[in-house]
């Protein structure tokens, strides 16, 4: 499909006579588009997002070398719409890296934030889009708990974005508006008041959805399914880094549930999937879930784009072998 004219435009150019333009212009339409009115799908040349099916959007990525538009998925299938009642572990669930560090997120009044961002999309948007799980950094800060993109396990007024229970509140207000969604909490974990990640929670109002660390499985079982999950209310689990908060706390420890493959350039290598060093190596039989990483270092917002589909799937296919299933 060639974008040389809007349809509106053609429209318009009946109304003023130029039939014989109209004529023409539609027979070449014809000829170039083999897709328009949302029945493009993923890949297909697009002018409009209306020309895309549903949960695409017409965009481009010259990061490819692609100089025309084309379909995009900008929403996940949700994975237990495709077939439901299945072991929680049995599905793929889409998880935001730093979810919290948005581009355009305001900073602290007179500050200059100095940070990458990794998401273009507000955490509810993310959510709306399909993302099941979250990966958010916490900190002491101001007196409260906040999300921070930040070093040395501290946060500093340019490194930080927001209290946390601000984005908590988005996942709670998901979670009572789809009771059948499952959202997954993954904190990198700075947080050293005594129990102050119980308190967020609970004022965040997501204490009842809370999933039970004495369910969750410990010898590599299969966890329930995502339809009991769903009956008892436990929809959302919860994860930390910190050991020993899962005695201290009942916060499941994050490396004790999932294997995770490196993060960062050494995670987009290709040919390789290397375990996380805090991660359990892949051939442990004790975890039943595997958390796959794939994100370059240093987030570059025009070359994201790059990374979709192909190399994704690719990266998908090596980690599957790495962790040992053929
Ligand atoms: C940011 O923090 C630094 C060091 O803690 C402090 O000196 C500075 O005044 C703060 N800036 C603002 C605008 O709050």
């Amino acid at each position: 499909m060639t974008c040389f004219m809007d349809h509106r435009d053609l429209s318009r150019a009946t109304a003023t006579g130029y039939l014989f333009l109209l004529l023409l212009f539609s027979s070449f339409i014809n000829i170039w588009s083999s897709c328009s009115n949302g029945s493009c799908q993923v890949v297909d040349s697009c002018c409009h997002s209306t020309d895309c099916g549903p949960g695409l959007f017409c965009g481009n990525c010259p990061a490819l070398g692609k100089t025309q538009p084309f379909c995009i998925r900008g929403q996940a299938t949700i994975p237990t719409s495709v077939i439901g009642g299945l072991p929680f572990n049995k599905y793929s669930w889409l998880v935001t890296h730093n979810s919290f560090s948005i581009v355009g997120a305001p900073a602290l009044p007179g500050v200059q934030r100095f940070t990458f961002y990794n998401q273009e999309d507000t955490v509810t948007n993310q959510l709306k889009n399909g993302v099941r799980g979250l990966m958010l950094d916490m900190y002491d800060f101001n007196g409260d708990i906040w999300l921070c993109h930040s070093f040395r396990g501290q946060c500093f007024n340019f490194t930080a974005f927001q209290p946390a229970i601000n984005t908590l509140r988005e996942v709670e207000a998901f979670l009572s508006k789809n009771p059948s969604e499952i959202v997954t909490i993954i904190i990198e974990d700075y947080v050293h008041t005594p129990k102050g990640l119980t308190k967020l929670f609970k004022n965040a109002g997501l204490d009842k959805y809370w999933f039970p660390v004495s369910k969750m499985p410990k010898k590599g079982e299969d966890w329930p399914t995502v339809t009991e999950m769903v009956k008892a209310n436990h929809r959302l689990l919860v994860f930390t880094s910190v050991a020993s908060k899962e005695e201290e706390e009942g916060i499941a420890y994050q490396w004790k549930y999932l294997l995770e493959n490196e993060a960062g350039d050494p995670g987009v290598k290709p040919g390789s999937c290397p375990n996380r060093k805090e991660s359990q190596p892949f051939n442990s039989k004790t975890a039943s879930l595997f958390l796959m990483n794939y994100f370059p270092t240093y987030p570059v917002e025009d070359e994201a784009c790059k990374e979709h589909s192909a190399r994704l799937a690719d990266r998908i296919r090596t980690c599957y072998k790495a962790a040992g299933k053929h």
